[in-house]
């Protein structure tokens, strides 16, 4: 199959049907930039089997996204779409670069969701752009990001639900859209442990609690671990739903 780009945890091929690719999730795991580099054994059928799940209740909920159907346990097939290069981070509790940069003490829950715009541009360090930034650049239109607001903030109130009921704490987590041949914006890449800020809300230790990619970027270990855990309590959500 032809390949069409590869990135940092996933790659993505074409298909016979020009309307859908395939997406294979690797174990390679990246941090800060892919300063960091490593692998988080099986990385890559758990986060496409949480990411699956997460996306067939999110449709439930009238969310539209990109997926179509997990064909393997590292495989999914996804309507082909034009990604808008944004990463839009939905924040409930400070945490990461939210403390770096506004000296918040990790933890604080945040009086509303915070919805915040990266450029997705590697060499650039995916900086924290503005509105005008957004505007400027040609990056979206004032519509697509107030649709994307509303969209993010729509997810945000779902997932808040659905990880409360697997015991999970949703801190904050990272969205990407893209837009099909009709213009129409649509979920898109993935959720997972390492898209989001994940605290279990069964551990009280603030180490302990970590059940996402900051084991990995600070080195906490049991990184399999915590991505296992997820999945496990992932799955029994959508079981008894
Ligand atoms: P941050 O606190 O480092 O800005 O990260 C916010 C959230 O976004 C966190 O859940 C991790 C996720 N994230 C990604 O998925 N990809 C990235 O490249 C970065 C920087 C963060
Ligand atoms: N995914 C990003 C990287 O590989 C950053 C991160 O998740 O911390 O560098």
């Amino acid at each position: 199959m032809q390949k069409l780009y590869e990135g940092k945890a996933k790659i993505l091929y074409q298909s016979e049907d020009p309307e859908v690719l395939l997406t294979y999730f690797k174990d390679d795991a990246t941090a800060f930039n892919a300063q960091k580099k490593g692998q988080i054994k099986g990385k890559g059928e758990v986060n496409c089997t949480i990411t699956a799940a997460i996306y067939r209740w999110l449709e439930k909920q009238g969310i539209s996204t990109h997926f179509i159907e997990q064909i393997a346990p590292n495989q999914m097939t996804v309507k082909s779409v034009k990604i808008i290069p944004l990463e839009v981070v939905v924040r409930n509790i400070a945490s990461g670069s939210l403390c770096k940069q506004t000296g918040l003490e990790e933890g604080t829950l945040l009086s509303e969701p915070l919805v915040d715009f990266y450029l997705k541009d590697d060499a650039l360090g995916d900086p924290l752009l503005t509105s005008e930034r957004i505007r400027i650049l040609n990056l979206a239109s004032q519509e697509q990001v107030n649709k994307i607001t509303e969209i993010a903030k729509k997810v945000n109130r779902c997932l808040q639900d659905f990880f409360l009921c697997c015991d999970i704490t949703l801190v904050d987590f990272k969205l990407e859209f893209g837009l099909n041949n009709q213009g129409q914006i649509l979920l898109a890449d993935e959720i997972s442990p390492d898209t989001c800020r994940l605290w279990d809300m069964r551990q009280k230790d603030s180490k302990n609690r970590v059940l996402d990619k900051d084991r990995f970027r600070k080195d906490l270990g049991d990184v399999e671990a915590a991505y296992y855990e997820v999945r496990k309590r992932v799955l029994s959500r959508v079981d008894s739903l």
